[in-house]
């Protein structure tokens, strides 16, 4: 057996994966999110060690494996935010988030400072989402926090740091700190000494599949599990979702709704979309990925139906849907509840609706929100397409998988074949993978990936839909 550890951003997700591939027992615990401020999002580590600690204990108290058999674990996490330690490694502020927007004037001065370099270098923007913004953000209103400093790390970094006490990064979620030489692999020494970042604070790198050691004592005794069991470094949660959907060689690309929606496209070599479109080290050695991220999808759903129908079960709030003609009667919604990245790069823009009518129905609403989502996740497939990418075929997961209706949106939408998956499990079976690989089960993660994940269902685009879609899109940008 191996373990896969998804550190989300509501909750963590362990799953238990034998041999085969199937999921024997999967648990699942929350935690908050503090908005202290309009556009502060923040989160206590200890949380996230409490809560994984909590859900691996339940685990394997429920006996379905002896602890003895679980060879390797590994981990996903959502990416880019900031922990910072000291030198005893103690916690110094709240880890700040990838969904936090407060470092506008940072990006500014990333931008100012580094020029055509930081693209050349990164592949990326300054993005508010990045870490690189949010360490400066810290220098420069905390400089006492900054001074203490002695190394920082990405959520699931530290998570791994405190179940087994050795310090790493690997090259996925390093890729997302806008610190990372992307194409060699290394820090770079030229974005911190500009920047007055001490090399000295970024953590060790390794890659995906690298065995990091074994668990702690204390960590065993709080869990039940192992000192034997090894424990690989994982990936950043887009590249772990990347994995656990097979998108591992080119021509393969994803899309994924969760809070945040992705569009992933595999990338074999080192390719230059000039920031246009975020370009990250994959979780598979010296492969790469190219991504559109839509911040608010899933999540404006919900927001939606926490608004005006909190009562509802999801399935009652979504129920009508199918019979609202596509295009929702005229009605259009922008999905940008906090700020947007692909393509916009603005953190200030917000949603909207428009063409509302007196004859509109909340159904229509419901299906303007969900085609909303899916436009803006069709300007990244859009911007790939010029790149002359062929997107032919898509593997949908997470929240937005979860729905025929929306399953159909997305075929005629981006018209390309969609692709649902047996028993999807998200980033966690990705992470699950990786330990698997790791622990010398497959000979690659392709092998893996050929036994372990399976179709089971395909929409295709309908023709008359995708007209419909294709003369609405120009009006939604
Ligand atoms: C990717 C990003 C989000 C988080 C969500 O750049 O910021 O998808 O990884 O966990």
């Amino acid at each position: 057996y191996v373990i896969g550890i998804d550190l989300g951003t509501s909750a963590v997700k362990v799953l238990l994966v034998n041999q085969k591939g199937e999921v024997c027992q999967a648990v699942s615990k929350s935690y908050p999110l503090i908005q202290a401020k309009s556009g502060f999002s923040e989160q206590v580590p200890e949380e996230w060690v409490k809560m994984t600690v909590q859900a691996l204990a339940e685990l394997v108290s429920a006996r379905k494996v002896n602890p003895e058999d679980i060879e390797g674990i590994s981990f996903s996490g959502q990416m880019h935010g900031l922990v910072l330690l000291n030198q005893q490694y103690q916690v110094l502020r709240p880890a700040i988030l990838w969904n936090d927007t407060r470092t506008t004037w940072q990006c500014r001065e990333i931008e100012e400072k580094l020029g055509e370099r930081l693209v050349q270098i990164t592949k990326n923007t300054a993005l508010e989402g990045f870490t690189l913004p949010k360490l400066l953000w810290v220098k420069e209103h905390e400089p006492d926090v900054f001074t203490d400093t002695a190394v920082f790390m990405l959520p699931k970094d530290y998570l791994r740091f405190r179940m087994t006490g050795t310090v790493n990064s690997e090259y996925s979620d390093a890729a997302g700190t806008l610190l990372l030489d992307v194409a060699r692999k290394q820090w770079s020494e030229e974005i911190c000494e500009r920047l007055e970042i001490p090399l000295t604070i970024c953590p060790p790198l390794v890659e995906s599949s690298h065995c990091v050691g074994t668990l702690l004592p204390e960590i065993c005794r709080q869990t039940g599990l192992k000192e034997t069991t090894k424990v690989f470094a994982g990936g950043a949660d887009n590249a772990c979702g990347a994995i656990g959907a097979g998108i591992l060689s080119d021509g393969k690309t994803l899309c994924s709704i969760g809070t945040s929606g992705v569009i992933l496209s595999y990338e074999e070599k080192e390719r230059d979309y000039q920031g246009k479109v975020h370009f990250f080290n994959h979780g598979k050695e010296d492969a790469f990925y190219a991504m559109g991220v839509t911040l608010s999808a899933g999540y404006s759903l919900s927001w939606f139906k926490e608004t005006f129908a909190k009562e509802e079960s999801f399935d009652e709030f979504l129920h009508g849907v199918a019979q609202i003609p596509a295009g929702s009667r005229g009605l259009l919604f922008t999905p940008y509840l906090f700020g947007e990245r692909s393509p916009h790069a603005d953190s200030t823009i917000r949603g909207s609706f428009i063409g509302v009518d007196s004859s509109h129905q909340r159904s229509d609403f419901v299906r303007a929100v969900i085609e909303g989502i899916t436009f803006s996740l069709h300007e990244s497939i859009e911007w790939f397409r010029q790149e002359r990418k062929t997107v032919d075929t898509i593997v949908s997961i997470g929240g937005g998988a979860k729905n025929p209706v929306w399953l159909q949106i997305q075929a005629d939408i981006f018209n390309a074949k969609i692709v649902k998956l047996e028993n999807e499990q998200g980033p966690g079976m990705g992470a699950a993978m990786l330990a698997a690989y790791g622990c010398g089960w497959f000979e690659s993660l392709e092998e893996c990936a050929a036994q372990w994940i399976r179709p089971s269902m395909e929409f295709a685009p309908r023709r008359e839909q995708v007209e419909i879609y294709r003369d609405l899109f120009p009006i939604y940008q």
